[in-house]
């Protein structure tokens, strides 16, 4: 553990897939972050386990998963990568931040209303009890309180997610503000959001007006990390742009073009403004932001498809260790200080 560097820590879902947006809006940045800050990488398959899933679906996508983040450039020797199940403080954590979190705050959680209600929603009763479909689970709600777990877990200093995240990460300052203030001040560490400048929003190439998404919006919308080369060239020919034929940034009125402008400038790190003043018109733009996506991509592809599931393994071995390292010192200090009988071992 160093106390010099600060120390970040994300987490991400062990979905099966992987997005441009995922790449160009987190991953990347993780992999420059692992060289200026103490670095921990979680997958987070406890949480996976909020939304119904099939018997071996979590761990198969938990390989996937980090597998990829090895692809994209992760140094397990360089940043803690590893899988939340394998270290048991956090489920033990969890469970403590939960007896420290208000009903009323969980039930605030925008994420939470909007997952629930895309599985149907919570179908309350006329005298106020809750017919909940069985599928909606106390965890998708306790959800939060998992996360803050995560991050308190490990003294993290800064938290690098997306906007979609922020109110997850200000419920655990708050959460972790009142522990301090409860059980004595530097029980845990208050962290901060780290937020991604704005050009980190890709959008979907059918539907500008929405985020790239695993959930939402077509496939013809979303590039995969994994895309083959013609895939990505057909994506992105299609990609809807509009009529007036001229090359420029604005979010607002051009959002198509201006995406594309972002996603070339994502790739090659230029700023999307300057580009637009090199093109006059979409066919050349959208031959440049395909060879610069395909280029950007094919390393990261090779990577992916070299490396064994020993490998992969190894690594989250290594990240075990180096996790567990920090977890368990910063639970026992929690434990005493909320005050929990010690084993006296
Ligand atoms: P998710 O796919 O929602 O599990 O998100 C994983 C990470 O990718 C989070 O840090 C998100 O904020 C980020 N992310 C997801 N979609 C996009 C997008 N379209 N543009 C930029 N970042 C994104
Ligand atoms: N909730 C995050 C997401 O859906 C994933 C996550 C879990 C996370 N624990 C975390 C992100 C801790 C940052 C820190 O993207």
């Amino acid at each position: 553990m160093s106390a010099q560097r600060p120390r970040v820590f994300s987490g991400i879902q062990p979905s099966g897939s992987t997005h441009l947006g995922n790449y160009l809006g987190a991953l990347r940045n993780w992999t420059h972050l692992q060289h200026e800050m103490d670095s921990v990488y979680c997958i987070v398959d406890m949480h996976a386990l909020t939304l119904p899933k099939e018997p071996g679906e979590v761990a198969e996508g938990t390989m996937t998963m980090a597998r990829m983040l090895l692809a994209v450039g992760l140094d397990p020797e360089v940043s803690t990568i590893f899988v939340q199940s394998h270290v048991p403080q956090h489920a033990e954590l969890g469970w403590i931040v939960q007896c420290l979190t208000g009903f009323g705050e969980l039930r605030r959680m925008t994420q939470f209303k909007d997952k629930s209600e895309r599985l149907g929603g919570l179908n309350e009763g006329d005298d106020g009890s809750a017919r909940s479909n069985a599928s909606i689970s106390a965890g998708l709600f306790t959800y939060p309180a998992l996360q803050a777990a995560d991050i308190l877990l490990y003294d993290t200093d800064v938290v690098p997610v997306g906007d979609d995240q922020r109110q997850h990460v200000e419920l655990t300052r708050d959460v972790a503000l009142r522990i301090n203030s409860r059980f004595g001040e530097g029980t845990v560490v208050v962290p901060e959001h780290r937020i991604p400048p704005a050009g980190a929003r890709v959008m979907n190439l059918q539907r500008p007006d929405q985020k790239m998404s695993k959930s939402v919006g077509s496939e013809a919308g979303t590039i995969e990390v994994l895309d083959e080369p013609k895939q990505i060239e057909k994506k992105i020919k299609r990609a809807v742009t509009d009529n007036d034929a001229e090359v420029r940034f604005d979010v607002q009125n051009k959002p198509g073009v201006s995406n594309l402008l972002s996603i070339l400038g994502g790739a090659t790190s230029t700023d999307p403004e300057s580009l637009a003043a090199s093109y006059t018109q979409y066919g050349p733009l959208k031959v440049d932001t395909a060879t610069a996506v395909i280029e950007m991509l094919a390393p990261i592809q090779a990577r992916f498809h070299s490396l064994s599931d020993a490998d992969v393994h190894d690594a989250l071995t290594i990240g075990r260790n180096k996790a567990h390292a920090v977890a368990n010192p910063v639970m026992n200090r929690i434990r005493t200080a909320i005050g929990l009988l010690s084993t006296g071992q």
